[in-house]
């Protein structure tokens, strides 16, 4: 009998050292549709770099005035003057072609064109200081090539030494089309890509090799940038992990929770003014800029205010917001976002109380709200880590995907070619894990020998005690998971507090995963043994689903047995 297997994708990369040095200095990149970050190890610790202006998270913008090129921060502070001359929000237009193109997220910057067949922008420059103005095309590609350019030369800066190539990760959903637009941007940026690894990954590397160790748990990696929402489930099992479900949403992230805070002011000051400010694209523009940092300072405190020099018409604006007042206009999104953790966790298959922690990762998670939620999804068990959970992140959740990549960086950074083009393939190739448990009646009891999501092969080898002498029967059984629930009567604090209780509290609910034999794959026969013999069972499961069971009595009395579902 074969046993049935689930396919998924993996993102365990084992890898052989080898002694080559051609790859000296790999950094990590993440590559966001608003912000980039770029991580380097050094002595042991992965962090973030600065660019020379200071910055981090350095802003994935290019901007245009006279025969400039701004970027990062600088070209940021072009948008609310020189908007149609700024590019945003390229990065996940690469890969795509200009039919395939049913979103974007440029509504505040020049828009994408057709060129020919390609996505880009229309932007209008000057050769240098005396010539005429042109337009000009920059795609997609372009863009990309430049940014990912520039924060190679910051990198190099930083490090005084050049950089050979990095590590980037990726969302889950990408195609391949999208990620080969991303290595061949990467490389004609001259930062060869030697791995793209999931961003799930990265961001539990990150927690790894920090001082939050993930091992052998279910964990929920929910990242919320700033234009999409990307959730997944992921079983970290002896270093390996396998994502066992992945949802996303490309129109769901903190320019939507932005979005609100502007609707807000915007209607309190067409109230007062009679003017919408959202009417006018400079209007419009300033107040963005205004309550991405009111919706910042949101994050920290309880109370935010707003002030807008000439928002339109020339008349100032002035104003505050506190959290409830946020959360409650934010609901709706926020709510969303809460509700796509649901449903990772429903593809998984599994319930809340299955998963261990929940990491928030992205530069919207730092909104206090989606803690709270996330509290009321998963029971007490379940760790939270977010910045402003009990168990909080030690790291910025902005920068986890990028100290991921360069924690994976330090790892391959001495590997060669060959092994590392291995491992990136292996990438898309499935492995095979169990979707039942695997296991033996002990009494009672049953006990689990292969967990739920084992990634094959595997073999392990446990101890059994034979009941009685002569013949002994060792069945194996393919499990069903099961819940088993344990009501437990809460104990009052002290006598006067249970006195005084109007109202019978009700018995709170311990839910556990159990497993339950269902089907009988297996009966491992040993022919002659003492009582209470103790025997040694191995049992090994290939790649393909084949158990091959093998068992011997340990004080070497009797046969030994071996054998396989065919
Ligand atoms: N402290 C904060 N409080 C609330 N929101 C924040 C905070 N810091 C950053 N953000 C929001 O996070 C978003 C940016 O997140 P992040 O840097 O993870 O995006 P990204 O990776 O570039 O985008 P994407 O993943 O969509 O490509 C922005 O909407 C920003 O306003
Ligand atoms: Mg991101």
């Amino acid at each position: 009998m074969q046993l049935k297997l689930t396919k998924t994708l993996p993102f365990s990369e084992n890898f052989i050292m080898a002694d080559s040095e051609e790859y000296k200095t790999v950094i990590g990149i993440s590559f966001g549709n608003q912000n980039s970050s770029i991580a380097f190890n050094r002595d042991g610790k992965t962090d973030v770099l600065a660019n020379e202006e200071g910055n981090r998270q350095i802003p994935s913008i290019l901007s245009y005035h006279g025969d400039q090129e701004y970027h990062g921060v600088q070209a940021r502070g072009q948008l609310v003057r020189n908007a149609d001359n700024s590019v945003t929000n390229f990065r996940d237009l690469l890969g795509k072609s200009h039919d395939e193109l049913t979103l974007h997220h440029c509504h505040y910057s020049a828009n994408p064109v057709n060129v020919e067949g390609q996505i880009g922008f229309k932007i209008t420059v000057q050769e240098d200081e005396e010539s005429d103005p042109k337009e000009k095309i920059l795609t997609a590609h372009e863009a990309s090539v430049r940014h990912l350019r520039r924060l190679t030369e910051s990198a190099e800066d930083f490090l005084g030494t050049k950089v050979n190539g990095c590590v980037m990760s990726v969302p889950v959903y990408f195609t391949d089309a999208q990620r080969k637009a991303l290595e061949s941007a990467a490389n004609e940026a001259g930062l060869p890509v030697l791995q793209l690894i999931h961003d799930p990954a990265a961001v539990i590397l990150a927690l790894m090799y920090s001082e939050e160790v993930l091992i052998d748990k279910t964990v929920v990696v929910a990242n919320f940038g700033a234009t999409r929402s990307e959730v997944s489930v992921v079983s970290v099992k002896g270093g390996l992990m396998t994502i066992l479900a992945s949802v996303h949403d490309e129109n769901l992230g903190g320019e939507q929770l932005t979005d609100v805070l502007v609707n807000f002011f915007a209607k309190e000051f067409e109230k007062k003014n009679g003017i919408d400010p959202r009417k006018n694209a400079r209007s419009l523009a300033k107040l963005r800029a205004q309550c991405e940092i009111t919706k910042r300072v949101l994050s920290n405190g309880t109370t935010a205010s707003a002030a807008v020099d000439s928002l339109a018409d020339g008349i100032d604006f002035h104003s505050s917001i506190n959290r409830l007042r946020y959360d409650l206009a934010a609901s709706a999104t926020l709510n969303r976002m809460a509700d796509l953790v649901t449903e990772a966790v429903e593809k998984a298959n599994m319930e809340p109380f299955d998963i261990s922690e929940v990491i928030l990762a992205g530069g919207a998670s730092n909104t206090p709200k989606l803690t709270s939620l996330m509290e009321s999804i998963f029971p007490e068990q379940t760790i939270i880590r977010s910045s402003s959970s009990v168990t909080p992140l030690q790291l910025d959740p902005s920068e986890l995907t990028a100290i991921g990549s360069g924690v994976q960086a330090s790892l391959i950074g001495h590997f060669d070619a060959a092994d590392i083009a291995a491992s990136t393939d292996a990438q898309v190739v499935d492995v095979p894990h169990l979707t039942a448990p695997i296991g033996i009646n002990e009494g009672e009891n049953f006990v689990t020998i292969f967990d739920i999501e084992t990634a094959l092969p595997a073999r392990k080898t446990v101890e059994v005690i034979a009941p009685k002498e002569g013949a002994a029967f060792i069945p194996i059984y393919e499990a069903e998971r099961s819940v088993k629930v344990t009501k437990v009567e809460p104990e009052p604090i002290d006598e006067e507090e249970a006195f005084s209780d109007d109202e019978e509290e009700e018995p709170e609910e311990i839910k556990e995963r159990i497993a339950i034999p269902k089907t009988l794959i297996a009966t491992i026969t040993l022919p002659d043994v003492s009582p209470n013999a103790k025997i040694e069972l191995v049992l090994q499961i290939d790649a393909e689903g084949k158990l091959t069971a093998s068992a011997r009595p340990k004080d070497g009395k009797g046969t030994n047995v071996r054998g396989s579902t065919a």
